[in-house]
């Protein structure tokens, strides 16, 4: 998983400044090694292992010459992050320079012909056969985007790639296959990406490519080649983010930014209200719900599956993407299946929405605008988090849950719910002016090697995604249990060592959800609960407690007490002297 970036500008200027600054904005993406090619007489590449700060503080992307490049930020899948796994790649006679995002499934039978041809290799990547069997076939008479064409024939996998060749140095070409790539153009010139926070200090206008599509950028414009070489009349679309919104805006992290503007996340997508009784509308009548995600998704998935059986009495399952294999041959025309996906780029969902695509009406919950999924489902709702950095998914995860609580509302006419989700903005954001005290008691839980999280019922996502987000950033091993299971098995695991935190906000569950933290008290346990500001009863039995509004009860906690947990999880990655928005061995759009 990488990020690539193409750009060939109107004038005679040098593209490296603008290449670099797009490349940037697609950190989350990967950001184990990066590099740039430009043209200028010949082809200049500059790349190495590393951080963009730090590769560019070494190798000064920025002095570079030449009007069109390339550049690529790499998240290793094929190779390890080194100098020479670098991307861009080069061919053996130096003339062909590629960039690549995506996994080749065939590229060892690829490289043995080609080193049996006498092809050389530097890397021990699957992209460096691309840059060799486009100059191969050019060798042949294939011009530059021909070549790319038959070099892609020849490939099994998923990839989106762009190519420049000194012997065509008027152009950059590019494709796709079950990886993300858009193609925009604004004041300065043409771009291609692998998504558009790269693009948008310079391009707004955006094209997204079918399938094994060509794009060929030059001074002049964009052309889009269907797999004969004809032309494919495009359509662009406008986006309105500001590039303003993709910055840290004065915040440490990208993290705690995304965290604090959760309630503007909510009030955004109760904007898509309207839309959404529209789909509802046009999707009919349903029998069954199946919810189809990965991650974070998978626990709005759980959220949206109590919510709609307690609302709607619709029977609603709930499906980890890479397991649903099975689950998608009980599917059919009365089945409606919905994705959630903050990326809407994930492969395994994207595999498993072909497949329900087959049978039954598909539904897609996707965050950025124009990704694939938008594409590939039948009925789309975006939410309105915008561009979200940090690799842990915070705000992107509570616009999705606003969007369920909206669907499953408007779906049951629960009028009282749509009204409640109103007051959830204010809510956020006054657990969110609690960050100071959850700084400090974070610092207790920094030493821990294992942490329980417990909810019962609406809280036992919370418990999942709190868990999830501790895991992710701080590397300390936490657990999620439905709070009535712990005594099947984990209890054994409970002693003075093992922090518990325990989801308890009023409402159905409270009173089982005490005989539990009875259970784990009694075992030795350092219990925190998370509860209704004031509760006497829980500050008895816990050593810290985080207030929450009481007004905030079991059925739209999902929406207010998961901050809390987002941000003892911030403060301990911080604490522990982590860095909070790039996890280690994780990346935020999964597109293999
Ligand atoms: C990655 C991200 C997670 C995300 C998951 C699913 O693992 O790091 O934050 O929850 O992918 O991604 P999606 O884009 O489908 O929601």
């Amino acid at each position: 998983m990488c990020g690539i970036v193409g750009c060939i500008l109107k004038e005679n200027k040098d593209v490296a400044p603008i290449l670099f600054s797009c490349i940037s904005k697609l950190e989350y993406r990967g950001y184990d090694s990066i590099g740039i090619a430009t043209y200028d007489n010949t082809i200049n590449v500059k790349k190495g292992k590393g951080d963009i700060e730090t590769v560019n503080e070494n190798l000064n992307f920025e002095d570079m010459k030449g009007d069109l490049g390339i550049a690529h930020t790499r998240w290793a899948s094929t190779g390890r992050p080194t100098d020479a796994n670098a991307h861009p790649h080069m061919d053996n006679s130096q003339s062909v320079a590629v960039v690549h995002n995506g996994t080749l499934e065939n590229y060892t039978d690829l490289k043995e012909e080609l080193i049996e041809e006498g092809f050389t290799f530097k890397s021990t990547t699957d992209s460096e056969v691309i840059p060799n069997l486009i100059k191969k076939f050019m060798e042949k008479g294939k011009s530059l985007e021909d070549a790319l064409r038959k070099t892609t024939e020849k490939l099994k996998g998923s990839y989106a790639i762009v190519a420049i060749s000194k012997d065509e140095p008027d152009k950059l070409v590019a494709t796709r296959k079950d990886s993300p790539l858009i193609v925009a153009y604004g004041e300065k010139g043409y771009f291609v990406a692998s998504d558009t926070p790269a693009v948008l200090e310079y391009a707004r206008d955006v094209i997204r490519p079918d399938e094994c599509e060509v794009a060929v950028l030059t001074k002049d414009g964009i052309e889009i080649h269907d797999k004969n070489g004809e032309n494919v009349k495009w359509e662009s679309k406008y986006i309105d983010w500001t590039p303003e919104m993709a910055q840290k805006e004065g915040h440490p992290h990208f993290m705690i930014k995304e965290i604090i503007e959760q309630s503007e996340a909510v009030k955004n997508t109760l904007g898509q209200k309207a839309n959404i009784q529209k789909i509802i509308d046009e999707i009919g009548d349903v029998k069954r719900i199946c919810f189809v995600a990965c991650g974070t998704s998978y626990h709005a998935s759980i959220t949206g599956k109590y919510l709609i059986e307690s609302m709607a009495g619709i029977a609603c399952d709930v499906v980890i993407a890479s397991e649903s294999k099975y689950t998608a041959r009980t599917w059919d025309e009365d089945t409606l299946v919905i994705f959630i996906s903050q990326s809407g780029e994930t492969y395994d969902s994207r595999m498993a929405l072909k497949e329900a695509r087959k049978t039954s009406k598909t539904l897609a919950i996707v965050n950025v605008a124009g990704s694939a999924m938008t594409d590939e489902a039948e009925f789309v709702i975006q939410t309105q988090a915008g561009p979200e950095i940090g690799v842990a998914a915070t705000k992107t995860y509570i616009a999705q849950l606003t969007a369920i609580y909206l669907f499953a509302g408007l779906l049951s006419k629960n009028g009282e719910l749509i009204e409640e989700l109103n007051k959830v903005p204010a809510y956020i954001d006054e657990a969110v002016k609690e960050r100071e005290t959850i700084k400090e008691l974070s610092k207790m839980y920094t030493f821990a090697e294992n942490i329980f999280y417990l909810g019962r019922g609406f809280s036992y996502p919370i418990a999942l995604e709190g868990a999830l987000k501790l895991k992710e950033i701080t590397y300390i091993h936490a657990e999620a249990y439905p709070a009535g299971e712990l005594k099947h098995g984990p209890l054994a695991l409970i002693d003075e060592k093992v922090p518990v935190i325990v989801v308890v906000p009023p409402g159905e569950d409270y009173d089982k959800t005490m005989t539990h933290i009875e259970e784990v008290k009694a075992r030795g346990a350092i219990v925190l609960c998370v509860g209704a500001k004031g509760d006497e009863k829980i500050a008895e039995n816990s050593k810290e407690i985080i207030g929450i509004n009481p007004e905030v009860t079991d059925i739209i906690a999902p929406l207010v007490y998961t901050v809390p947990l987002q941000l003892v999880s911030y403060y301990v990655t911080i604490e522990k002297g982590y860095n909070p928005d790039k996890p280690r061995n994780l990346a935020k759009v999964i597109t293999v």
